[in-house]
């Protein structure tokens, strides 16, 4: 691709962004037409595509099988957990997703309710989120690591009519039994859902609630194959739950319009794939990157898209990655760095990866958490592909900053995810909203209006949405990222500005975590941090104050609230360590010092705060750290 033409259709995508998205958009079925590209009437609810009409699951399936790609694979399932691997062509996949649409439709759902899918790797899975968009049905998937507590939340939120589910999922050798987690955050929740679907796997049945819960197979029978529904281009396609600054999760919406365009432009321009390509992207679909790159992404372009139900190591050896990169001739992968991490681990020197053909692999994209050089350099050299760094967010849906290798592969700089992807206004500005000079560290923000495909608002909390993104810099969408654009024009994208973690590519809020250390009976008062950690990339500790008066073990309270945040928030948060100390780091105005905290966990410098309280508490702080650890070798 010629020099320069990043930098002529990311400066057109800024200037005409009326022009540039209307030409993307020749590239989707529309129903009916849009009457307006961008409906910038009500800032700063900016709307993309108002007055047209579609359905996100005919673009997804039928419109291939219209275009002749039927018998093309859509989905390749790969699941060595339980030893199997099925492909189901376009016309497979949309045949069984019509019906579970005539599954749905039988238990009340319609355009505009909510199915709430919680639910393994498994091919279902995908197959329930596109039934729900052929009926216009709005679904909100919720990661399978989640406990009972979270599930809960979300279902009082999102007032689901129906809930997807499976027996079990399977965790390395481990299964996980979903259904009693499922049927305790029904209890938990004030929401109650008319009827729960179930799958049923072999490893571990279900035991089904009679009235309420269906079988997954015997719902699929009986029912008969529903229609594409068409859409609003601005209905909502889906909810997804992403960590915010307290317990309470914010629910990111997609629309169907934006959200079909955007996507389907990144699968040619960002990652370089053509129809009938191999894409891989190494995720959850209960994460924004499985729903935008496992499902709709790769469908929306007529590309075969894997589901790999396995870990990167132990599922059954650091070399599974190769395996089925070579297996199925995938063409682009797409995961996050902690999983190379995992891999480069178990397997320094790359042996597994000189035992399989990778000929036809051709780039290896990373995402979710900021990339370490060493991760970088060590896929580069073991793969010999470009290895690219980009970045983005739930809330955007894809990627804000990225080498866009469909419109020309520029030089990669190590830390950097390179450049603003077409659409995305990036600029660094201070506290008081002005812009930085290039090298200068300041708040990642957006211009508004985003660009299609990035979050119109919160679920039912527009308010929410403005106060928490878009008041403390006017004009434009806070990314609650720190970092610079360097004199070349390369973002550099440094640590989150909130109180958000990244663990092994998860989103996780240490408020969150705060809150259940918070209402164990012994603590008075407690902090989460993150502290770096060589595999996960981060991980929470705990701090606890206890109570005047508690004369108990403290390993014996630090096993409680392990267990509480392992019950309350789930396994996914990784929290195994914590340790009491006699009073936390503070301002004089009351203010826990957190980040100071985390300097001294990592082994970093840091300056005494000038406003601190009592500067003898961070000699403790230092003791009690020592005691569990701290500085690592993280
Ligand atoms: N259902 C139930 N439990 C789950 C789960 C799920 N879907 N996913 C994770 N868990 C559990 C794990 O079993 C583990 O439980 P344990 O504490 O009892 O052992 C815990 O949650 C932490 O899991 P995880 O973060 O996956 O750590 P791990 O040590 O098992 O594996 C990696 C480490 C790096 C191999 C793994 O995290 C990984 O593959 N990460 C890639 C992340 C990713 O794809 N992120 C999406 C953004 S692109
Ligand atoms: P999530 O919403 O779970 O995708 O998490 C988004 C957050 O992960 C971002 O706001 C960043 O803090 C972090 N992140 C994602 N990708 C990158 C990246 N390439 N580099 C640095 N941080 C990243």
């Amino acid at each position: 691709m010629a020099k320069g033409h990043y930098q002529a259709v990311f400066e057109r995508s800024l200037q005409d962004p009326n022009g540039f998205w209307a030409e993307a958009a020749e590239n989707v079925h529309w129903h009916k037409k849009w009457d307006k590209v961008l409906d910038d009437s009500n800032p700063p609810f900016y709307r993309w595509f108002a007055g047209g009409q579609l359905n996100t699951c005919y673009n997804a399936l039928d419109l291939h099988i219209d275009n002749g790609r039927g018998d093309q694979p859509a989905l390749i399932y790969d699941s060595p957990v339980t030893n199997k691997i099925k492909t189901f062509s376009y016309r497979e996949l949309r045949d069984k997703v019509a019906t579970f649409a005539g599954a749905l439709a039988a238990q009340g759902v319609g355009k505009g309710d909510r199915v709430i899918i919680y639910m393994p790797m498994v091919p279902q899975a995908l197959v329930a989120m596109l039934a729900c968009a052929r009926l216009g049905a709005v679904h909100s998937v919720v990661f399978g690591g989640f406990a009972p507590n979270e599930l809960a939340v979300r279902i009082d939120d999102a007032k689901p009519k129906v809930v997807v589910s499976a027996s079990c999922g399977i965790e390395v050798a481990r299964v996980i039994p979903y259904k009693p987690l499922l049927d305790e955050a029904i209890r938990l929740a004030r929401h109650k859902p008319d009827k729960c679907i179930i799958l049923q796997r072999p490893m571990e049945r279900a035991e089904l609630v009679a009235g309420r819960d269906l079988d997954w197979r015997e719902a699929m029978d009986a029912a008969a194959p529903h229609d594409c529904v068409p859409v609003a281009a601005t209905d909502p396609l889906y909810i997804l739950y992403t960590s915010g600054t307290t317990g309470q999760p914010k629910g990111v919406v997609r629309d169907n319009g934006g959200h079909v365009v955007a996507l389907k432009w990144t699968m040619k321009n960002i990652y370089g794939v053509d129809p009938g390509d191999v894409y891989w992207a190494a995720s959850d679909v209960g994460w924004v990157v499985g729903h935008s790159y496992i499902v709709y992404g790769p469908l929306f372009n007529g590309n075969t898209t894997v589901l790999f139900e396995g870990k990167p190591v132990g599922t059954p050896d650091a070399g599974t990655f190769w395996r089925v990169i070579s297996q199925h001739k995938v063409k682009v992968m797409f995961t996050a760095p902690t999983a190379f991490r995992a891999i480069k681990k178990e397997d320094p020197n790359g042996e597994f990866i000189k035992k399989y053909d990778l000929s036809q692999f051709k780039t290896l994209f990373l995402a979710g958490e900021r990339c370490d050089p060493d991760t970088l350099e060590w896929a580069q050299n073991h793969l010999g592909v470009p290895v690219i760094d980009h970045w983005w967010q739930t809330e955007t849906g894809w990627a804000i900053c990225a080498n866009c290798m469909g419109l020309e592969s520029l030089p990669v700089k190590p830390g950097s995810p390179t450049k603003p992807a077409p659409g995305m206004d990036v600029r660094v500005v201070d506290e008081n909203n002005k812009e930085v000079k290039r090298g200068d560290i300041g708040a990642l923000v957006i211009k508004l209006p985003l660009p299609p495909g990035t979050f119109p608002t919160l679920w039912n909390a527009d308010q929410r949405f403005v106060d928490a993104y878009l008041s403390e810099f006017p004009g434009y969408h806070k990314t609650a990222d720190a970092g610079y654009i360097d004199e070349g024009g390369y973002v550099f994208v440094m640590s989150r500005t909130d109180d958000i973690i990244n663990v092994a590519g998860h989103r996780l809020s240490t408020g969150g975590m705060e809150e259940v250390l918070a209402a164990h009976p012994d603590v008075a008062e407690c902090a989460v941090i993150g502290v770096d950690d060589q595999l996960k990339g981060q991980l929470p500790l705990g701090f606890l104050v206890l109570k005047a008066g508690v004369a108990r073990d403290h390993s014996e309270i630090v096993g409680e609230v392990v267990k509480m945040v392992r019950e309350r928030i789930g396994t996914v948060a990784a929290f195994r360590t914590a340790t009491v100390v006699g009073r936390l780091p503070k301002t004089r105005s009351g203010k826990i010092l957190r980040g100071t905290m985390q300097k001294i966990a990592n082994g970093q410098d840091y300056k005494m705060p000038a406003t601190i309280d009592d500067p003898v508490i961070l000699d403790e702080i230092t003791v009690a750290l020592k005691g569990v650890g701290y500085p690592g070798s993280g």
